[in-house]
Parts: C-alpha cells; structure tokens; sequence
C-alpha cells in the first residue's frame, strides 16, 4: 500500500512549496497536478488551438508530450520549468481545466505518479477525486492579500513583471472559476484538514501537514 497525501486549495496559496517540502522530508514523490493543466494550456497556446474547442483542448491534454526531471518540467524535449509559470499560461489553464474531457485525459497521468514510497500530490482535486483513499488530506487557503504577494514574489523572481492589483483581480476570478465549475469544483474534501496560512511561513504549514501525518 503506497500512502498518498493530497494537498488541495486555490491559486498562490503556497500548497506548491508546502507539498514539496513535505515531499523531501519524507523522501516521497510529488506530483504538482497544475503544472500538467498549465502543460495542456502552454501546447494549446503554442498551436493556437482554439480554446472554446473543447475536443480539440482534450486532444492536446491526450497527447502531451512531458516530463518532469527533479524540479525540471519538460515539453516535448523542452525546459518549460519558466514558460509555464505565466500568468496568461495560468490563466488559461484555469480556462481549460474545467473542460471534463480535458481532466479526464490528465486522469491516468496523475494516477501514474502513486509510487514507492510514496507520492506528495497537490492541485485542487487531490482528495475529491485523483486520489479519494489519500491517508491525508489538506485543504490548504490563505486570504486575497497573502496570496497576491506569494504570486507577485513568484514571478518576480522567474523575471516576470507583474502588479497587485491585477494579480488580486486574477486570482479572485480564477477562485471563481475553480469553485463554480461543474467537473472537480475546488472544495475541501471530505475528511480534510483546513490550514489557513495567511500568518504562517512555509517551515510552520510543512511541520503541521507533518505533525498530521505522523498521527
Ligand atoms: O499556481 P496556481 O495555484 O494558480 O495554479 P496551478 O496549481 O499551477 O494550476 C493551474 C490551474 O489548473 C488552476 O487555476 C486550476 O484551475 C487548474 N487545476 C485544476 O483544475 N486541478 C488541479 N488538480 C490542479 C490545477
């Protein structure tokens, strides 16, 4: 029996950093679901497939070509580590996530990364739906401001320009869209530990999810 821990909340909420420092601790695998949404939106972008053409997103999520290589993500045969952080690419992915055809295609993938040890696994429906028999589950927030910030000091440091108030207009619309879609909906799942880190680092959110797991 592999142990999964999934770790879900909405966009710049630092379950990315908390998942794979928890991840490292306990030598696990880690799976950050978002980036193979934000994989299926950068190939998408790249084909100018038209984004309203739901069998033609699906078909590019069917096809991705990637790879991920220690904290290295590759499309095709290349590093889109950066590319993929965009905030048009984000936003698009979170356009194309609430496509069912395009989550069923990730489907397997995701499954795919369950391996011994064990597999660390974030994104939005870690618990409610990839992996439903999670021995933990977290559901993991922090307010509008806190996130706006973590989001800003995250693209300025891949070399991306960026400004509050349209990454708080960004993420209050992407929490919208996450929580008011009809396939996989962002919500705590059933069983979940709620972890509201607005005032709490990154080392204090990975001792708790920690402190719950060894419990
Ligand atoms: O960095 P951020 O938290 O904004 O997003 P991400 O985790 O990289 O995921 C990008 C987009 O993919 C999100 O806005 C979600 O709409 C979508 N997503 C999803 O629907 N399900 C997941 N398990 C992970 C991400």
């Amino acid at each position: 029996h592999i142990p999964v821990i999934a770790i879900d909340g909405p966009t710049a909420s630092g379950k990315g950093t908390v998942a794979q420092k928890v991840a490292q601790h306990l030598g696990f695998h880690y799976l950050d679901s978002g980036a193979l949404y934000r994989l299926t939106a950068l190939s998408a972008l790249r084909r100018n497939t038209p984004l309203d053409d739901e069998h033609a997103v699906a078909k590019v999520a069917e096809h991705l070509h990637c790879h991920f290589s220690g904290a290295h993500i590759f499309l095709a045969n290349e590093d889109v580590t950066d590319a993929i952080r965009a905030e048009e690419v984000g936003n698009t992915a979170s356009k194309i996530a609430a496509i069912p055809t395009v989550r069923q295609a990730l489907y397997g993938l995701q499954l795919g990364f369950r391996q011994a040890p064990g597999l660390v696994a974030d994104g939005r429906d870690m618990g409610t739906v990839i992996f439903p028999h999670a021995v933990l589950k977290v559901f993991l927030t922090a307010s509008v401001e806190a996130r706006a910030q973590r989001r800003y000091k995250q693209l300025i440091d891949k070399g991306f320009s960026a400004n509050m108030q349209d990454l708080s207009k960004d993420l209050t619309e992407r929490d919208a869209r996450d929580t008011n879609r009809s396939s996989a909906p962002l919500k705590a799942a059933e069983g979940a530990f709620l972890l509201e880190t607005s005032e709490m680092t990154a080392d204090q959110a990975v001792e708790q999810v920690l402190h719950w797991y060894a419990a």
